[in-house]
């Protein structure tokens, strides 16, 4: 790999010990994907918050890197395992977790990351430009600032990203390349389609590995963060086109040899996929984290409604940042007793101490809160509206 001068002076620690440790494994990395340079990027995003995912070990590591390092670019991080100021209206939080997750998200922010902990961090000050290069993990994040933002970052991991936000570089291969962001797949949806979770479910699955092209009239732009995540979910998928709506559709032709998608294929893949409850013990919405529209819909869609002693509890996951932006709204979802939990989301949480079953409007949470090992829920998927009529 060709490394210009600053680079090898970093490599050789002029730049301090830490940070040429993280710049070696970027090169590491980038050796393995035979990438001729290094990039340096605009911003990274962090994954591996939650004390659920990280486990003892990671804490420890963390703890050693936060005494000597600090990110050299703008770095936001993802949802952490709990409501980091109110945890208790959770129900769901032990005093070892709490403990814990407060050590991590210290140590984090000792790494100077900001304290954003949400999963969609380019709907608040983590905007990257059309073009820019940055290393994020967090796959639904991932595809939006590829596809809707025009940004160019891999599927990072957790390690890699935080290597990233410490040296300021990744390697230039996979879709940092203009090549690799040529469209694999072509799809036309039919007008009728109207689940975007469930849609990027599908095509996920059908795709794995590529990058799809859709033709869609009438596309919702405000549900574009909800169709790459699933998406990127049920397929590593890393960026999309579309057609008349993403910035670099133009690039490319759309191919004729296509695979129509109607709601009823929708309907199909969801009875055949979803593991299905009955009665929700909680509706969960926020995957990924809420929007500032998506925040006013539900305020809408609940309002008038009353709740009963037997009503399943309801979760309202955001960053804190969109909280500031739709306070009104959110004490009023409060004042109908939904919770609105800010920092985390269903999954990282330890759901599995409270509820058993769970309804959501997204097919990525879908997709992880059955998981033996992690969140053990039996699901009922299905539109907010749905939801909201039917469980409300
Ligand atoms: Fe975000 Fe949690 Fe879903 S991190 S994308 S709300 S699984």
């Amino acid at each position: 790999m060709h490394l210009n001068k600053i680079e090898e002076k970093i490599l050789k620690g002029e730049y301090g010990e830490e940070r040429a440790s993280a710049l070696k494994l970027v090169v590491k990395i980038g050796e393995l994907y035979n990438a001729e340079k290094l990039v340096k990027i605009s911003s990274a995003q962090i994954s591996g918050v939650s004390y659920k995912t990280m486990g003892d070990a990671g804490i420890e590591y963390l703890k050693m890197l936060s005494d000597k390092a600090e990110v050299s670019v703008l770095t936001t991080i993802n949802p952490a395992g709990m409501d980091l100021k109110n945890w208790k209206k959770m129900g769901i939080i032990t005093d070892k977790f709490r403990k814990n997750q407060i050590k991590i998200t210290s140590y984090y922010e000792k790494l100077n990351i900001e304290p954003t902990y949400t999963c969609a961090p380019y709907l608040g000050d983590n905007v990257p430009s059309f073009g820019s290069h940055i290393a994020w993990a967090e796959s639904s994040a991932i595809i939006y600032a590829n596809s809707v933002l025009g940004a160019r970052t891999n599927r990072e991991g957790a390690p890699v990203a935080l290597a990233s936000a410490i040296s300021g570089y990744t390697s230039y291969y996979g879709l940092h390349l203009k090549e690799n962001r040529t469209p694999t797949d072509f799809f036309e949806i039919d007008k009728n389609v109207s689940d975007y979770s469930l849609l990027g479910a599908y095509i996920g699955d059908l795709v794995r590995n590529g990058v799809p092209y859709l033709k869609f009239g009438n596309v919702k732009t405000q549900e574009l963060k909800n169709l790459g995540a699933s998406m990127a979910t049920w397929g590593s998928i890393g960026l999309y086109h579309i057609e008349g709506v993403t910035p670099e559709y133009k690039n490319y032709k759309y191919k004729n040899k296509k695979i129509y998608v109607t709601e009823e294929d929708l309907i199909n893949f969801k009875n055949k996929r979803i593991e299905s409850g009955s009665e929700p013990e909680l509706i969960a919405f926020g995957c990924p984290h809420l929007s500032v529209t998506e925040i006013k819909r539900l305020n809408k869609l609940i309002t008038g409604k009353t709740r009963k002693s037997t009503s399943p509890d309801v979760w309202i996951c955001t960053s804190r940042y969109i909280a500031k932006k739709a306070a009104k709204e959110l004490h009023s979802l409060e004042k109908l007793g939904a919770k609105v939990l800010k920092d985390t989301c269903m999954v990282v949480a330890p759901i599995e101490r409270g509820y058993k079953t769970t309804a959501v409007n997204s097919m990525k949470a879908s997709y992880y809160l059955p998981k033996k090992s992690f969140c053990n829920q039996r699901i009922i998927y299905g539109k907010d509206i749905d939801i909201v009529r039917q469980f409300l």
